[in-house]
């Protein structure tokens, strides 16, 4: 019987197949590279590979996006007529693989999960249904999931210090932030390019306002997580958040320019709900963004077609930049589709009714200078808006709105509420002081 590098059974026989799979593996846990064409390579050289096939569409589930869950739908389809002479690892990862296809992503994980009960080394499930708790916001599972394997998981074993980066990040979403740092820098002892290793510690130092030693660590370690990463766009918005809470925004719109968002051709949904709540966060500070938002408006909406309504994060953020923009038509159009959204009985219906939609309304009312309304609206989505996914930090969006929304209202006591529960865990964060001192100068009320 074949195994990969960690000992899991393969159905394969074929040796440059198995190796073209590992090679997917490796780029998939390091961000360089693109497994997914690497592959469709070891599909040419074995078409009935069917763990090519289930690995292949759970990456591109990862993604979050209808168009490559349209493409991961063909591989489901292709592994199961294979599913004979599949063994029982592989067909726990097409079964998992099938119900991420059908928009069943806590079931998906959940059988991610059993595969990883008699395979604790199978880094593809573990990694896959990581990233799609991330999709979920499921910050214990972010945790847990990883804690679960570990002790099967030694230095000797491969892709060790990806697990370890992995545990790092969940244990910075579960608040344990010293154990993820101390996590995260073990993981980049081992290997200094990982990229999420990277990210994790990064968020230890945003979610506790270390601004300075975030953007140390950050350009110190350049060399290693910046090239050809597919992540680093994203661990350049965190160091463009270091910069604007030092409000050098001159700095960020250089970022952005350079490194965030540096062509409209850029058009993977990821990428663009960094680059939306970067701009979205400037504006409100009353930097003049040029006219940046138009473009990366009229990328969402030109993908509003395939998109809309697959996944409530995401089409939250098209909305911001329709109503930062003006853009009545589409964001009318959107609102329809997550109240359509909202009506269905899955998880993204859940996402859409409880989180997306109070929220787009909320947004809608800030852009309308409805501010009292705003910061009702955002009030009530709030405290449950983790469970359309993302991280604290990204979600933090939610907060400075809020914040803002209460400030330009003249709300002093609200806008105080909130800038306290932000200064307590972030100390030494210049923009919850530069908040706080507009909330001082307001007349209490
Ligand atoms: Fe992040």
């Amino acid at each position: 019987m074949k195994t990969d590098a960690r000992a899991n059974p393969v159905s394969c026989d074929n040796a440059k197949a198995i190796e073209l799979h590992e090679l997917a593996l490796r780029q998939y846990q390091s961000y360089v590279g693109d497994a997914i064409a690497t592959l469709d390579l070891a599909l040419a050289e074995q078409p009935d590979f069917v763990l090519a096939h289930a690995v292949k569409a759970g990456i591109l589930m990862t993604f979050g996006e209808a168009r490559f869950r349209n493409i991961a739908a063909e591989s489901v389809t292709e592994a199961q007529k294979l599913l004979s002479r599949a063994n029982d690892r592989e067909k726990g990862l097409v079964a998992a693989a099938e119900r991420l296809v059908s928009g069943a992503w806590d079931k998906g994980c959940a059988l991610y999960d059993e595969v990883l009960v008699d395979y604790p080394r199978d880094i593809f499930a573990a990694q896959t249904a990581h990233l799609v708790d991330f999709l979920r916001g499921d910050a214990q599972n972010l945790r847990n999931r990883v804690s679960r394997i570990l002790p099967h998981w030694s230095p000797s074993v491969p892709g060790y210090s990806y697990l370890l980066g992995m545990y790092a990040f969940g244990l910075e979403e579960c608040n344990q932030y010293a154990e993820a740092e101390a996590t995260a820098l073990r993981a980049l002892t081992l290997e200094p390019k990982d990229g999420w290793a990277v990210h994790a510690a990064v968020h230890v130092y945003e979610m506790s306002g270390r601004v300075e030693e975030g953007i140390h660590f950050l350009a110190s370690r350049e060399r290693d997580w910046a090239p050809h990463n597919a992540l680093a766009f994203h661990n350049w918005w965190h160091l463009a958040l270091f910069q604007f809470d030092r409000g050098q925004y001159g700095q960020v719109l250089d970022l952005y320019d350079r490194v965030i968002y540096p062509d409209p051709a850029l058009d993977l949904s990821m990428t663009m709900v960094d680059a939306t709540t970067l701009l979205w966060r400037l504006q409100m500070a009353g930097v003049d963004v040029g006219s940046r938002f138009q473009t990366i408006a009229r990328v969402w909406e030109q993908k509003l077609d395939s998109e809309r309504g697959f996944y409530a994060f995401n089409d939250l953020h098209a909305l911001i930049a329709f109503v930062a923009t003006g853009r009545e038509a589409p964001m009318a159009r959107l609102m329809d589709d997550i109240n359509q959204a909202a009506s269905a009985v899955t998880l993204n219906g859940m996402m859409s009714r409880e989180v997306s939609r109070p929220l787009a309304r909320g947004f809608a009312a800030f852009g309308q200078g409805r501010y009292i309304e705003a910061a009702q609206e955002i009030v009530a989505a709030r405290d449950g808006a983790w469970r359309f996914g993302g991280s604290h930090a990204q979600r933090d969006i939610i907060n400075l709105t809020l914040i803002e929304a209460a400030l330009r209202s003249k709300q002093n006591n609200l806008a105080r509420h909130y800038i306290a529960e932000r200064t307590a865990a972030r100390p030494a964060s210049a923009l919850g002081w530069r908040l706080h001192g507009r909330a001082i100068e307001l007349a209490p009320k």
